[in-house]
């Protein structure tokens, strides 16, 4: 795979031509992101291989919470609060450049900032709605588990991400 770096989203980055294949992803990242970030309701991370601004992928996160009820593997939490958690907004890599395990790289990328981010502020798991089946299959390849009220909601535990950082 060719080297990629990863940088917050800034106006310097080029991202009209972007295209995933999936109008929505298309459209938030060239339309939506930028607000969101200032509006502080999403942090934007692009992929752009070295010394270019072309945006070949790009991750959104942002803090969450989920009704106990559809948390996988509840054993010990509480019933009476909603649990904090991450959200994978929306992962996705340009048309261009599927296939080559840059998508792998964003994901590991994503994981390693929710763990990060929950030493400061808990995280129970981090989470994805999945926008299909295809994309269901990809979280799912990583371990992600299916919540139990919602099939496309998946959960990765906070506790398997740390041990799966510490492994690498
Ligand atoms: C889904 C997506 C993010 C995957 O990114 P990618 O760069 O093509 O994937 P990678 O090349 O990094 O693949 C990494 C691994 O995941 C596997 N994989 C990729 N897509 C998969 C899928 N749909 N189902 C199951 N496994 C998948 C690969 O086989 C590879 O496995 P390996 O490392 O064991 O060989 C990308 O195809 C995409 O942007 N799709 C359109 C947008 C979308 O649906 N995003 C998800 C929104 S919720």
């Amino acid at each position: 795979m060719r080297a990629i770096s990863i940088e917050p989203l800034s106006a310097e980055h080029r991202r009209e031509d972007f295209d995933c294949g999936e109008d929505p992803l298309n459209r938030y990242i060239r339309q939506y992101a930028s607000q969101h970030q200032k509006k502080n309701i999403g942090r934007v991370y692009v992929a752009v291989e070295p010394g270019e601004k072309r945006v070949i992928g790009y991750y959104t996160l942002a803090n969450g919470s989920v009704a106990f009820e559809n948390v996988p593997k509840s054993k010990g939490l509480p019933r009476e609060y909603p649990i904090p958690v991450v959200m994978l907004a929306r992962l996705a890599i340009d048309r261009t450049m599927q296939g080559q395990g840059v998508g792998a790289v964003l994901l590991f990328d994503a994981l390693k900032r929710s763990a990060e981010a929950s030493r400061v502020i808990a995280a129970y798991a981090v989470i994805v709605d999945a926008l299909n089946d295809r994309a269901k299959e990809f979280y799912l390849h990583y371990q992600f588990e299916e919540g139990l009220a919602d099939p496309m909601r998946l959960f990765l535990p906070m506790q398997d991400i740390l041990s799966l950082l510490d492994q690498i």
